[in-house]
């Protein structure tokens, strides 16, 4: 056991009823069947503490391992992940007039998306707790992530599919060395009810976002302070599909409050591609819990999620409690913002994570984002995990003959 671990108390509450769990691997309350949450005892914490965790050499999440379920620092499984650039994106801030307009870059996490940060969390504390093969039903990023972490712990991962699953969405978790299983059926109902099943029958710990312990999103919330200085972003935007962005970001910031690290916490957006836009329905509506729907086509594939049946309802609490808000945008506006981001910002984000950007252009032009606000958008994906979203013309990449004459020709077309 190491020094921090002589202080730290993890213990898996319920926040519905107030039960406190004695199992550690049950993820839901034995009272009232409502997920659990996990809670570190953090206030011991100094301000030294904070200076310490900003200035350690280690700029991955695990700066923060005072704030995380992990009782052990040799425990943690690891891949570099966090300590992502936040760019000040002045470009692209010009076009969209917020001048103060950042991008915390998770395009470069070791396998292209946020989830790492959650699987490192959640992966670290699987070896605590002694599992051997960890699980997760997914189409697209969470897959992958599991699957690398697993491999990097020594565990086996296995992986649930839908049938019809694009293969460049499977072949980066096999190439983990994932079990990849393709059900025929569907995902929101077939999938999931053989998946739970399944965990329950072998044993699997299981990496769905009901898992407690996966709450290494609480890292955007330390990485934002730490990188703008101390200080607070007036907006921090977020794809959202399950909800844990949100509800861990908004954990994370009151974690700094209550210690006195900060004295305010930014408005946190909800950004949702309008055909799986839960979160917003539910605050036009003025419901208390989400309403599920069923989802539809979008090519915002990763955040395709209609029934945020984990997180939803306590993501949706932290949206209203940081006065922040939840927007819905249409593919074109999607594919827009893809563009923007890569053309004039550099950074090529897969169209769900820069449902972020096209959030911020709308919540600016409708002038709930006042230009000099500090606007913080999250871009979650890299552009490589769907690189079937770019449009390009027939012509655009056609040979031309080896000549400078062919090529000056070209030229001409390319800048029209
Ligand atoms: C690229 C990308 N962005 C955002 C999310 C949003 O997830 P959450 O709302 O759980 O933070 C996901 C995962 O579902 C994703 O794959
Ligand atoms: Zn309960």
């Amino acid at each position: 056991m190491d020094s921090s671990a002589l202080t730290k108390v993890i213990t898996l509450r319920c926040s519905k009823c107030g039960a406190q769990s004695a199992s550690k691997t049950q993820f839901c309350c034995a009272s009232c069947g409502a997920i659990l949450e996990a809670h570190v005892n953090s206030g011991h914490l100094k301000r030294d503490d904070f200076d310490r965790m900003r200035y350690s050499r280690d700029q991955s999440i695990w700066r923060w391992f005072d704030f995380f379920p992990v009782m052990n620092r040799s425990s943690i499984v690891s891949l570099g992940e966090g300590g992502t650039p936040l760019i000040h994106a002045r470009r692209l801030g010009e076009r969209l007039a917020i001048a103060n307009l950042y991008l915390k870059n998770d395009t470069v996490l070791p396998t292209g998306s946020l989830k790492d940060r959650s699987n490192s969390v959640g992966i670290s504390v699987a070896t605590e707790l002694g599992f051997e093969t960890a699980a997760v039903m997914s189409t697209g990023n969470a897959a992958a992530s599991v699957a690398a972490y697993a491999a990097a712990a020594g565990m086996r991962s296995i992986v649930l599919v839908p049938n019809g699953t694009a293969m460049s969405k499977i072949l980066q978790a096999h190439a983990y060395g994932a079990t990849v299983i393709v059900v025929d059926g569907d995902f929101d109902h077939e999938v999931a009810a053989l998946y739970k099943a399944a965990v329950r029958e072998f044993g699997w710990y299981d990496c769905l976002s009901s898992n407690p312990y996966r709450v290494g999103k609480k890292s955007y919330a330390y990485e934002l302070v730490d990188q703008l200085d101390g200080g607070v972003a007036d907006w921090v935007i977020h794809p959202t599909a399950g909800g844990t962005g949100i509800f861990c970001m908004w954990q994370g910031f009151q974690d700094f409050l209550s210690l006195g690290w900060i004295d305010r916490a930014p408005k946190l957006v909800a950004a949702q591609s309008s055909a799986a836009a839960p979160f917003v329905a539910a605050l036009e509506k003025g419901l208390e819990q989400i309403e599920p729907l069923i989802a539809q086509e979008t090519v915002a594939e990763s955040i395709q999620v209609g029934n945020p049946v984990a997180l939803g309802s306590r993501a949706l609490a932290a949206l209203r409690a940081s006065k922040g808000t939840a927007v819905a945008l249409s593919d074109a506006e999607i594919l827009q913002a893809q563009a923007l981001t890569a053309g004039l910002a550099g950074i090529f984000a897969e169209p769900a994570a820069a449902t972020s950007v096209a959030a911020a252009r709308k919540l600016r032009e409708c002038g709930a984002i006042k230009t000099d606000e500090i606007v913080v958008c999250n871009l979650t994906g890299h552009g490589l995990k769907q690189p079937e979203a770019i449009r390009f013309s027939k012509g655009d990449f056609k040979p031309i003959a080896p000549t400078i004459l062919a090529l000056r020709e070209q030229l001409k077309h390319a800048q029209a």
